[in-house]
């Protein structure tokens, strides 16, 4: 396994939308095998392979509080949206920026695991506020992007001015 970069809003990379995986192969498990271990090393809940700039549509998840909980979603697809709900978001391309996103409430997802086997899942709450911000990911959208222009111009100019003094 090996930790892989995460690149950082607002990275044109982060833009790209991602493909369906065609074939589930060995590849594609090292793959996830990867980006679990970059977003536990991270500290992260949710990793979407657009943020490693690999422009597939894999995702990780492991919103439970051990760490024991890692979820992976393959070409994954929402089936239902219900409700709405606030809540605020963070990002692993956007360090140090949180704030509150409007996002269905609960979600039926379809998806394969990474031996290719086919599950639908019911969620809501935070697995579902995840869920949502990672397909976003796989669109080439970050969460700030559904912030208003006045706080993503904000954003941008905080981040482009630490990036800067880390140069
Ligand atoms: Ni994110």
């Amino acid at each position: 396994m090996a930790l892989l970069d995460i690149i950082h809003y607002p990275d044109p990379r982060l833009h790209i939308p991602a493909a369906k995986v065609e074939c589930i192969d060995d590849a594609t498990r090292k793959l996830v095998a990867d980006m679990a271990e970059t977003m536990y090393a991270a500290e992260g809940i949710g990793l979407a392979a657009t943020q490693v700039n690999v422009h597939q549509q894999v995702l990780v998840i492991d919103v439970s509080s051990d760490r024991s909980g890692l979820r992976v979603f393959i070409n994954p697809e929402i089936l239902r949206c219900e409700g709405a709900s606030v809540n605020q978001e963070g990002c692993l391309s956007v360090p140090g920026i949180y704030d509150n996103v409007e996002r269905a409430e609960s979600v039926t997802v379809t998806a394969l695991d990474e031996k290719g086997s086919r599950f639908t899942l019911n969620a809501s709450g935070l697995l579902a506020t995840c869920i949502q911000h990672e397909m976003d990911h796989l669109q080439g959208k970050v969460f700030v992007e559904r912030l208003s222009e006045l706080k993503q111009n904000r954003i941008r100019a905080k981040l482009k001015k630490r990036q800067r003094k880390a140069a």
